[in-house]
C-alpha cells in the first residue's frame, strides 16, 4: 500500500477576519451560506485575501480537486494500492475513501468540501467517504505503516524515475508528500527521509501526482 499526502493544501473555509468583505459576502449570499461556511477561493476573494498572512499560498481548492481526481481515478487506486490524505494549510487532515466517486465537476467538489468542513464528514450519515479532523502531516505519517517518507520538490535530488520507483516498491513502504499549494516550498522538511525531484522546473501538483502514480503503476506491474 502506498500512502500519498497532498500537503499544506491551499484548502480552507473563509477565515473570520475577511468574512465581512463584499467579495466574500456576495458569493456566500448567492450560495445561501454564511461566509465562514464557504471555501476560500482566490479567484473570487482576491481583493479580500491580500491582507491575509501567506495569501499567495492560500485559496486554491482547485489544486486539491485536480490532484485528488487524478489520483483516485487511476489504476493504482483501482487496484487497491493507494491511500490518499489531504493535509491542509490550517492543519486539518482529510481521509479519503479509495472507493469514493469523485465529482468531475468543480462546483460539486466545492459543495462537498463545504459540507466536509461544516459537519466533519461526507456524507453526513452512513458509510464515510471523507472524514475531517485536526492534524498535521506528522500525525498522518505516524498513523500509517511506512518505512520511508519522500517529499516531492523541484529542489530535491533529480532521480531516474524508472530506476528509482522500481527500487522503491521492492524495498520500502513509502509515504509520498506532494505540495497542495501554488507557490513556494513546504514550510517544514524535517519529516522527510528524502527529497526528490521529477523534473528540473516547478510543475503543478496534479502533474507531479500523475507522474509519480504512473511510475508506481509501472513498477508494480499494474499497467
Ligand atoms: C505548484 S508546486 C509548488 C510551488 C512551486 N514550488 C513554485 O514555487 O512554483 C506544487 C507541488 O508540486 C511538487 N512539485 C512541483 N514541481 C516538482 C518537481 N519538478 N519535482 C518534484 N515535485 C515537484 C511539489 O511537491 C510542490 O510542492
Amino acid at each position: 500500500m502506498i500512502t500519498m499526502i497532498i500537503g499544506e493544501a491551499a484548502l480552507e473555509t473563509v477565515p473570520r477576519e475577511i468574512a465581512g468583505h463584499p467579495s466574500v459576502t456576495r458569493l456566500a449570499e448567492r450560495k445561501g451560506k454564511k461566509p465562514e461556511e464557504t471555501l476560500l477561493d482566490i479567484s473570487f476573494h482576491y481583493a479580500a485575501m491580500k491582507g491575509l498572512r501567506d495569501w499567495e499560498r492560500r485559496g486554491r481548492p482547485d489544486i486539491t480537486f485536480l490532484t485528488l481526481l487524478d489520483l483516485l481515478e487511476r489504476p493504482l487506486n483501482k487496484e487497491g494500492q493507494l491511500q490518499v490524505y489531504v493535509h491542509t494549510v490550517n492543519n486539518f487532515v482529510i481521509w479519503v475513501a479509495p472507493e469514493i466517486n469523485m465529482p468531475r465537476n468543480y462546483t460539486r467538489f466545492v459543495g462537498l468540501m463545504e459540507q466536509l468542513f461544516s459537519v466533519g464528514r461526507v456524507p453526513p450519515r452512513g458509510k464515510p467517504l471523507m472524514l475531517l479532523k485536526k492534524g498535521t502531516i506528522r500525525d498522518v505519517i505516524n498513523g500509517v505503516e511506512h518505512s520511508r517518507v519522500i517529499f516531492l520538490t523541484e529542489n530535491g535530488r533529480k532521480v531516474n524515475l524508472d530506476r528509482y520507483f522500481s527500487e522503491l516498491v521492492k524495498r520500502e513502504k513509502p509515504v509520498l508528500v506532494i505540495g497542495g499549494f501554488q507557490r513556494g516550498e513546504f514550510t517544514d522538511f524535517s519529516l522527510a527521509d528524502e527529497q526528490i525531484s521529477v523534473y528540473k522546473k516547478p510543475l503543478d501538483a496534479w502533474i507531479v501526482g500523475s507522474i509519480v502514480s504512473h511510475e508506481l503503476e509501472r513498477a508494480l506491474g499494474i499497467i
